[in-house]
């Protein structure tokens, strides 16, 4: 298979529009992606065709919509190549799945028990942690991040000891773009008998993930990065690990049965899903998986990368710049400051010339830290942009820096 970036963009509508007055040049994907239609019909089509509640009916659109939901779990299993679909749990999205465990798995443990997260997390792997801090006196311990962005990973290696419970770590870095050694960070907690949570909300986008070969006890990742749609997500589990938890929240649907004295709960993973799920957005995110499973993945990969070095070739040697994540095997994503001018003011004059980048502390506050700035600008690459499109980003990039030079 091959694969071909202006058949892609066809795929996309919203890429035609014009900002301000220019072509829009969108590099803000690690922020949310874009949605190929195949993902607008397949929403829509379910909504006029094929709608009702799920797991509830016994009526035909009931049991149909129950199947198509069904399915999309079936999906997000084949994507992360997990045992069964039972291990997987629908979130609203990666912010929920880590909260989902921290509070469930969070109710086993007890003052001084440790948690080993890393300095480069999303603010969604460290505030529910933070929440067991103030709550049961856990200790959280964080794990440096080298200069050009690599995780010291045997920094985390001793950070992991006899009281750590979880070790809870980003799998590709929402700015730094690096990609963590999962399978080696794996084989170090299951050694001192704790579990791993790996947050694959940027990682899942852009490489193939397999959570038994990984050996991970916890995935969880977000639909709208994803090309699917916003309000889903998804928590892998190792189905034993699971059975164990108690649930997150209650309510329909995630009971065995409820009498006025007590309460028995589902098995998983109906006992993590209460209330009616987001049924249309799980069946868009069963699309956009089954449109990107139909792609030559390893093809997307390289065409992203390329779009990454093609940027930094032509931006070799501008010393006005300073890039933040220079690990070797990072991902496509180019986060930077301009000298002498904030983030904010670099994504703004961009903005004027069509292209689309984020800029501020990505969440990611004490990764900023760090490296000791209060934000930074991101162009970050899909698999609809072009070789125009990064020369178009450098273009601009060249353009703004004259107002700060
Ligand atoms: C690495 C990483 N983790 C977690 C999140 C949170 O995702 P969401 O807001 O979709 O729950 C993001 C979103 O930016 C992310 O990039």
């Amino acid at each position: 298979m091959s694969f071909d970036v202006e058949t892609i963009r066809a795929e996309f509508p919203i890429l035609q529009r014009q900002v301000n007055g220019r072509p829009l040049v969108y590099l803000d994907s690690a922020a949310s992606a874009q949605k190929p239609v195949a993902v607008m019909e397949a929403m829509t089509h379910a909504t006029r065709t094929a709608y009702a509640n799920v797991h509830r009916g016994l009526h035909t659109l009931a049991n149909e919509t129950t199947d198509a939901y069904e399915r999309a779990r079936e999906s997000v299993r084949g994507l992360i190549n997990a045992a069964s679909a039972s291990e997987i749990v629908f979130t609203k999205g990666a912010t929920e799945a880590i909260n989902l465990v921290a509070s469930s798995f969070g109710q086993s443990l007890l003052p001084g028990d440790e948690i080993v997260l890393t300095q480069m997390e999303h603010h969604a792997n460290i505030v529910p942690w933070h929440f067991l801090r103030r709550s049961r006196g856990v200790v959280l311990r964080f794990a440096p991040v080298l200069d050009d962005g690599r995780l010291d990973v045997a920094a985390l290696g001793e950070l992991i000891g006899p009281r750590t419970r979880m070790v809870a770590v980003t799998h590709m870095s929402n700015v730094l773009a690096t990609v963590n050694p999962i399978a080696e960070i794996a084989a170090m907690a299951h050694a001192a008998g704790s579990l791993l949570l790996v947050d694959g909300c940027q990682a899942v986008v852009h490489q193939r993930v397999d959570v038994q070969a990984l050996d991970v006890d916890f995935y969880v990742f977000s639909g709208h990065k994803l090309y699917g749609p916003t309000g889903i997500g998804a928590l892998y589990g190792k189905a034993a690990l699971l059975a164990d938890l108690p649930p997150y929240q209650g309510g329909g649907e995630m009971i065995e049965s409820v009498t006025l004295e007590d309460v028995t709960y589902a098995d998983p993973p109906h006992r993590f899903e209460a209330g009616t799920p987001a049924i249309l957005e799980a069946i868009g995110l069963g699309a956009a998986i089954d449109w990107l499973q139909g792609l030559d993945r390893d093809a997307v990969a390289a065409h992203e990368h390329a779009l990454y070095e093609r940027v930094k070739e032509r931006l070799n040697g501008a010393n006005w710049l300073t890039e933040m994540g220079t690990a070797p095997g990072k991902g496509a994503i180019f986060s930077f400051n301009v000298d002498g001018a904030h983030a904010h003011d670099v994504a703004q004059l961009l903005d004027r010339y069509g292209v689309a980048v984020r800029a501020g502390s990505h969440c990611a506050e004490p990764l900023m830290r760090r490296f000791g700035v209060s934000a930074s600008a991101r162009a970050s690459f899909a698999l609809y942009n072009t070789l125009a499109e990064a020369d178009a980003f450098v273009d601009a990039l060249l353009k703004t820096r004259t107002f700060f030079a």
